[in-house]
């Protein structure tokens, strides 16, 4: 949904106008093969992301919601066990937690990353703490090597939450591959993203990844054997199609969001905006280009009278959810999260958008702040 003469938010049309004589060929074919469960372009696309993301097995399942469900059942968490999250996430990461009868308990985070802040997890551990869950929010890695101490030190299980972090490194080493599991979505507007859901769990671990795979198949170990409860929450064969062709564009694109990242940088490094802080090591891969203003709501109004369409990366933090409201965590109780919900915008980001439209996004800015 273009604004005429504005910016979107994001343009998947564009994309795939570019794609298409790449993608129908293929597409066709696989309709003609007919193989639309756990085909094998299920089983190709799970060894190539495999081995992008630098780990032995990936698991394809129906969505990145299911991925987290899946691989916190396959960990063994459950029903009296906690699990530690951060407050500023998308709600997907807590209800995961939840859907598998646990407890979420969550942490504060980092005011310039946006990212868990390790320095508070230890005092979220009590003697019911099963699991932690990093998430690389904004496409932005976790502190992975501190959490993953900590983790160690307390025996808990790191299940990382990389939704948003498609080709994400810190210290070269690509997100996913630190913990026990890594697990991705392929939402349509993810850096990788499907015609439609999707989702995929990762893991060096081969007797996790069997469980994964008989757990989004009905718990079946063979046709009619069910050897443990098991959901229906398989990636499509035709959305495997579809990323399989995506993946071979997936660096070219990440490398297009850090030029336009570093485009707005240089242009807004005096619009009094705050900017996009990333840690030393770490290479971002701007799923959301989220800035800060103490005067959000009226830059985001002034921005789309413009025709720039921006969006908010969370303005509700989980614990002030209505479906967490058990969780007895009212305000104040996550003040960085909480102040940050106030201030953030995403702006435009996407790897086609063209330079005259970061040039628009800045320049209307520039007219808020006149
Ligand atoms: C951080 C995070 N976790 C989990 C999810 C859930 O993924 P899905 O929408 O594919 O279920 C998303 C995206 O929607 C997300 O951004």
């Amino acid at each position: 949904m273009t604004a005429r003469g504005g910016v979107p938010f994001v343009d998947l049309g564009l994309q795939y106008r570019q794609l298409a004589a790449e993608i129908r060929p293929v597409l066709d074919q696989a309709l003609e093969a007919s193989d639309y469960i756990l085909g094998e372009a299920v089983a190709r696309f799970e060894q190539e992301f495999a081995s992008y993301i630098g780990v032995d097995h990936a698991i394809g399942v129906g969505t990145g919601l299911d991925a987290l469900r899946l691989a916190l059942t396959a960990c063994g968490i459950a029903a009296g066990d906690e699990v530690i999250l951060p407050a500023n996430t998308f709600i997907a990461t807590a209800f995961a937690v939840s859907a598998v009868g646990a407890t979420p308990v969550l942490v504060d985070c980092d005011e310039h990353t946006h990212q868990i802040d390790p320095s508070l997890v230890e005092a979220a551990i009590t003697s019911r703490t099963k699991a932690i869950i990093p998430v690389h929010l904004y496409g932005h890695p976790a502190d992975m090597p501190v959490l993953g101490v900590l983790a160690r030190k307390h025996g808990l299980t790191v299940i990382e939450d990389a939704a948003q972090a498609h080709g994400a490194r810190l210290g070269g080493r690509m997100c996913g591959s630190f913990g026990d599991a890594g697990c991705f979505s392929f939402y349509p507007a993810k850096n990788l993203g499907a015609f439609g859901d999707g989702g995929i769990v990762v893991t060096r671990d081969a007797a996790l990844a069997e469980r994964l795979r008989q757990l989004r198949n009905y718990g079946q170990r063979a046709k009619n054997e069910h050897a443990m409860l098991g959901i229906n929450s398989r990636l499509d064969t035709v959305q495997a199609v579809v990323l399989r062709v995506k993946l071979r564009h997936l660096d070219a694109w990440n490398a297009s969001r850090a030029r336009h990242a570093a485009h707005y940088a240089s242009r807004l490094a005096a619009s009094g905006l705050v900017l996009p802080a990333t840690l030393e090591g770490a290479d971002h891969v701007f799923h959301l280009y989220v800035v800060r203003s103490e005067q959000r709501d009226a830059l985001r109004a002034h921005l789309d009278k413009a025709g720039i369409q921006t969006g908010v990366h969370y303005p509700v933090p989980i614990h002030l959810q209505a479906a967490y409201a058990d969780l007895s965590r009212g305000r104040g109780s996550f003040p960085v999260a909480e102040r940050l919900a106030q201030e953030i915008l995403s702006l435009p980001m996407f790897p086609e958008l063209a330079e005259e439209q970061i040039e628009m996004v800045c320049d209307a800015i520039a007219r808020f702040g006149a």
